[in-house]
């Protein structure tokens, strides 16, 4: 029997995401509502990613995406036509059984991935609520810590930086607002700061909007944004700073070697960079500090810094439970960065951060670096009470739109939200 929420229909169209390329965007449609939801796309991926399919040929550049939207169109609208948008989890198992297929390569995960969000979003709005009280719906939430990618190297700069992301965490606000204001005004002081002492060139910007400064050395970075903190008349301990190494892109798979910095590093030499680092910077959180299988030295790091630091696993998890499993087996790492388009739907990122929390470990919800104006990851991750949300500079439409968005969030819910800074610094 039809009900509010059955899908009457489903449909998908080719659009573009933030760096001009093709990506999926759905429609899901029940008696009473309409739910639409694009999918991102990632520059530094992990090789265990969730598969994105692509059409090939010469149509922007083989990056095409209709044979994406041709699944949604067809063989994923008629298998779901008829059941329920309020039963994620079964639309989400009933595309993987269609898709047939470890990595979702036969049906694309961003063919699966634009359907299961547009689902939920169908859903909230069939229902009346909120998309974040739809994913889960609770008295109270949290709102999670952004981190905010002011500085762009590696795959998503023209510069030469190795490290891939220089982040701001502002901890020692009050509120979500607050913290983005105040990465705002950091973001500002240090675009004065690049402007001055490196000029013009110094203030182009990379994928994700941060500035991408003709720096090489990491710490020349990190001493200039820890000179926008206190500019901006903040303390080192309200405004946090993190890395994003994305190491796998400096990996010299041949001698197991890093380049960074100008120097070749042994696996030992860069645990003892990243340690004088953190010492010297007070880095809240590293990421992706050696390549994408190595669990070893990833669990050394851990022993060593993750006392005071969140070792943030991305490229080495993709957000597969499998592959976390392996992680909180030998203790790789205390922290997840945890993106939908690596699993492929909300469920299963669901069940990803489900297992991150019983293993106590920090969970942060994460944009792409193609990304869309699509907000859904500030709903998952107040939904899910993530620590930290990692959406790029507090600049650049598609970035802002997710902390729009989470101004938004906290605002609605008044008094039923408080922000995770404090348990976090
Ligand atoms: P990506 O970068 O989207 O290019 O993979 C983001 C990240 O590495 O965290
Ligand atoms: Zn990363």
């Amino acid at each position: 029997m039809a009900t509010k929420t059955t899908i009457l229909e489903i449909k998908a169209r080719q659009v573009l995401d933030s760096r001009g390329n093709p990506t999926v965007e759905a429609e899901v449609t029940t008696s009473k509502a309409m739910g639409r939801a694009s999918v991102p796309s990632g520059a530094s991926k992990g090789k265990h990613e969730a598969l994105e399919l692509r059409d090939g040929g010469e149509e922007f550049h083989g990056k095409g995406v209709m044979k994406a939207v041709a699944n949604v169109n067809g063989v994923l609208r008629r298998g779901l036509l008829g059941l329920s948008v309020d039963d994620q989890r079964g639309l989400d198992q009933k595309m993987i059984s269609l898709d047939g297929t470890q990595d979702k390569r036969r049906l694309g995960a961003n063919a699966i991935l634009a359907v299961s969000m547009a689902s939920a979003r169908a859903a909230a709005s069939s229902n009346g609520v909120s998309l974040f009280a739809q994913l889960r719906k609770s008295d109270r939430y949290t709102l999670p810590v952004p981190m905010m990618n002011v500085i762009n190297g590696g795959e998503h700069a023209g510069n030469n930086l190795a490290i891939q992301e220089f982040l701001i965490e502002p901890v020692g606000a009050s509120s979500c607002a607050e913290a983005i204001r105040m990465g705002s005004e950091v973001y500002q002081s240090l675009r004065s700061i690049l402007l001055s002492e490196h000029g013009r060139s110094a203030i182009n910007i990379g994928d994700e909007g941060g500035f991408a400064p003709p720096l090489r050395l990491t710490r020349d970075a990190l001493v200039s944004i820890r000179k926008a903190v206190s500019t901006s008349g903040y303390g080192e301990k309200d405004v946090r700073l993190g890395v994003d190494a994305a190491s796998s892109t400096f990996y010299d798979e041949k001698n197991g070697s890093y380049k960074l910095d100008g120097k070749t590093m042994s696996e030992a030499a860069l645990e003892d960079y990243y340690a004088q680092l953190r010492d010297e910077f007070g880095l809240l959180t590293i990421e992706d500090p050696f390549q994408e299988e190595a669990f070893e030295a990833f669990a050394s790091i851990t022993k060593r810094l993750g006392g005071k630091t969140k070792v943030i696993g991305d490229d080495i998890y993709v957000t597969n439970m499998a592959r976390m499993r392996l992680g909180i087996e030998g203790n790789a790492t205390n922290a997840i960065l945890i993106k939908l388009n690596q699993i492929g739907t909300v469920s299963e990122t669901e069940g990803a951060i489900g297992l991150a929390r019983k293993a106590g470990w920090t969970a942060i919800v994460s944009h792409r670096s193609g990304e869309t104006e699509d907000p859904f990851i500030a709903h998952l991750a107040t939904a899910f009470a993530a620590d930290f949300i990692k959406t790029g500079a507090p600049a650049r439409g598609e970035r802002v739109a997710k902390y729009n968005e989470l101004l938004r969030i906290e605002e609605e819910l008044e008094s039923k939200v408080r922000y995770a800074g404090k348990d976090l610094g």
